[in-house]
């Protein structure tokens, strides 16, 4: 990304990113005391802003970040992407706890950093969803409250750079049962007898704005959609894997630790799903701004 161009919003002021200069002693820096959303652009508009919202708001509420108008936050957004004149791309917010002398408990006079940027970005993932792509499993060594979007990702980025140095695309975190909870920056599906299975919406997942949009679109496809956890061990029980998240959208998943899951191809059901988001995203691009987002 070359961050010259790129537009940033901090606490309401527009510059380029590479000028943004935040304060050494900002609490999302020392503390990782902070949370974040990343959206999707899609021909100029923010997708499923409301519901990015609404998680942005349980995340402040979960961590008890107060003092941050939503709305406010949201028009900043709107201004910052309107300016930026990305079309394709992608927003990210974060806001932190603010500055102050480095001590744990929560300041008494900080005001909450509000950082956001627009990126135009290339979709680089057109030919891996086509064909598919490979993941690699890990043990999940994040905290117990996952459904918080904070940026302590630090397991995350672990996981992830091992399956960058194993050429895939994903690394999906088990628990010491042998359970998946979800990737490192997706959330996981799976294809058994029929119905569409994913780890239930609670503590060890982040409830993702993609996974919930696509619950609602295999419902209305007639896919039954079964809350519980897929095993390690067992994947020979599905005949379809994949992947969803904001920038991966739908990610069929065809082999796991080496292990191709059916024939090593993206199945049926997945494509049926790929076509249905394909379709939404095509009504959104084509619809007035103002109905959905923007
Ligand atoms: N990641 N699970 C985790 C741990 C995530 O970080 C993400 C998103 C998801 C998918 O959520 P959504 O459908 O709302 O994008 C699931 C973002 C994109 C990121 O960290 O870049």
């Amino acid at each position: 990304m070359n961050t010259q161009k790129v537009l940033a919003n901090v606490n309401g002021t527009l510059m380029p990113l590479d000028e943004v200069r935040i304060s050494a002693l900002d609490r999302g820096f020392l503390f990782g005391d902070a949370i974040y959303e990343v959206l999707r652009v899609y021909g100029g508009r923010p997708w499923l802003v409301d519901e990015h919202f609404q998680r942005l708001r349980r995340s402040l509420d979960s961590i008890r970040l107060a003092g941050v108008d939503i709305d406010r936050l949201r028009g900043r957004m709107l201004e910052t992407l309107a300016q930026s004149k990305v079309r394709e791309g992608i927003i990210y917010i974060q806001v932190t706890r603010g500055a102050a002398p480095r001590s744990h408990p929560f300041p008494k006079n900080a005001t909450p950093l509000e950082f956001l940027y627009a990126e135009a970005r290339e979709d680089g993932y057109v030919e891996a969803r086509q064909r598919g792509a490979c993941v690699v499993t890990r043990p999940d060594i994040r905290w117990d409250r996952c459904d918080i979007k904070s940026t302590n990702l630090l397991a995350n980025v672990l996981a992830m750079q091992d399956a960058c140095e194993a050429d895939c695309i994903e690394a999906l975190f088990y628990l010491p049962d042998g359970t998946l909870t979800e990737g490192t920056h997706t959330n996981l599906f799976g294809v058994r007898d029929g119905r569409l299975v994913t780890a239930p919406r609670n503590n060890e997942i982040l409830p993702g704005i993609t996974r919930g949009f696509l619950v609602g679109l295999a419902r209305q496809a007639g896919v039954a959609v079964e809350e519980r956890k897929l095993h390690r061990d067992r994947l020979d029980e599905v005949v379809e894997l994949f992947v969803s998240g904001t920038t991966s959208e739908i990610m069929p998943v065809v082999s796991v630790d080496g292990r191709p899951i059916s024939d090593g191809t993206p199945g049926p059901v997945t494509r049926r799903l790929q076509e249905a988001y394909n379709a939404a995203v095509q009504a959104f691009r084509e619809s007035e701004a103002g109905e959905r987002g923007a």
